[in-house]
């Protein structure tokens, strides 16, 4: 076997690619059996398309994309759980094809949802039989488990059923499972989807502190504000390709934007619809009241509110609200992608 050198970057793509045969809907089970022929196999569905990353050690590199962008598909090719149609990824300098063992061997990896662990098991019997698996000592799983356990707020339920657990508990427990053989590069894929903001705050705080020690952490998220708050780097995925990437502050001003302005209108809103025009960067279904929220660009700031207010009222239209915020990454993912990454507003 030949080794590589130890490499600068933990993870590295090249040209990472997945494709899928197109799925058969359900109320055309028929198309399986033609799908056999090839001629009738229909378009592949591309869900990870030339991805190049490098992550060094103590980064926390964020996958930042919506529903169905490719996120879990790429962690699951590069913890080797799927095999890439093209392209390679490697962890540690191992290949995750050809040296599979040694990958898995490196990396701790953590997917939404409660999967990985085992209900009718406490918490610490959780760990000791991951521990076990991984080939730890009696000792050092207590050891490392009695830690993880505690500074993740769960000693003192260690030993309960793990199905007596709260979603937040379970997915810490899932991160302790993750942590417990001291991997240097972990995979998190959307940690703190299912969580409440402030199990979600805590999270965070130890994915931060846990890069901080050095370790190369991949994680994906459809929350801007999490990669905004966490990630050294941001890959925005869009349709399995990257978009862009750099710095989160990087990123929104290389998008070239301005400060935007969020409005809450009354009134005849289709009229006012047609008054913003393109300087509209998003605006939401009407609420209960009638009224609706946009944001527009508003370069010159309170000035371009005025301006909007005048023209607004001419046209039967008042806004009720306004703020003015500085660009976010999110706007960057707009500018980027023409879709809004969350929240309740149509695209535009
Ligand atoms: N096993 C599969 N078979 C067919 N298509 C799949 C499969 N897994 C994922 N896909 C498709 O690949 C695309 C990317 O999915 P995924 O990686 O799960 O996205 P994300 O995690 O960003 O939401 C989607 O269009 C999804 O429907
Ligand atoms: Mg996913």
């Amino acid at each position: 076997m030949t080794r590589t050198p130890p490499p600068t970057h933990l993870i590295q793509t090249h040209g990472l690619t997945k494709h899928f045969e197109p799925r058969v809907p359900r109320s055309r089970p028929w198309e399986i059996v033609r799908r056999r022929a090839p001629q009738a196999a229909g378009e592949p569905i591309v869900a990870v398309s030339d991805l190049n990353l490098r992550i060094p050690a103590g980064e926390c590199y964020g996958l930042l994309g919506p529903n169905g962008a490719g996120k879990t598909t790429t962690v699951k090719m590069i913890s080797t759980l799927l095999e890439p149609t093209a392209g390679t990824a490697l962890v540690c300098g191992y290949d995750t094809v050809r040296h599979g063992a040694d990958v898995r061997g490196s990396i701790g990896v953590m997917f939404a949802g409660e999967r990985g662990l085992y209900w009718r098991l406490t918490g610490r019997e959780n760990l000791e039989l991951v521990g076990r698996m991984e080939y730890m000592t009696g000792s050092a799983i207590r050891e490392r488990g009695g830690r993880l356990l505690d500074h993740l707020g769960l000693a003192d339920r260690a030993d309960q059923l793990v199905e007596t657990y709260s979603t937040g508990m379970k997915q810490r427990l899932n991160l302790a499972r993750t942590l417990l053989h001291d991997p240097p590069v972990l995979m998190l894929d959307e940690p703190t989807a299912a969580l409440d903001p402030a199990a979600a705050r805590g999270t965070r705080r130890l994915i931060r502190e846990l890069s901080g020690e050095g370790r190369a952490v991949l994680l994906t998220t459809h929350s801007m504000h999490e990669a905004e708050e966490i990630c050294d780097r941001v890959g925005i995925i869009h349709r399995g390709a990257l978009v862009a990437e750099g710095a989160p502050r990087e990123l929104i001003h290389e998008a070239g934007l301005e400060p935007r302005l969020e409005l809450r209108l009354s009134g005849d809103l289709q009229a006012a619809r047609t008054a913003l025009g393109d300087r509209a960067l998003w605006w939401s279904d009407p609420a209960d009241d009638g009224s609706i929220e946009a944001a527009v660009r508003a370069a010159d700031g309170w000035r371009t509110a005025h301006a909007l207010d005048e023209r607004l009222r001419a046209h039967g239209a008042t806004i009720d609200d306004a703020r003015l915020r500085d660009a976010t990454l999110e706007d960057a993912f707009i500018k980027l992608t023409g879709t809004r990454l969350e929240g309740p507003f149509d695209r535009v």
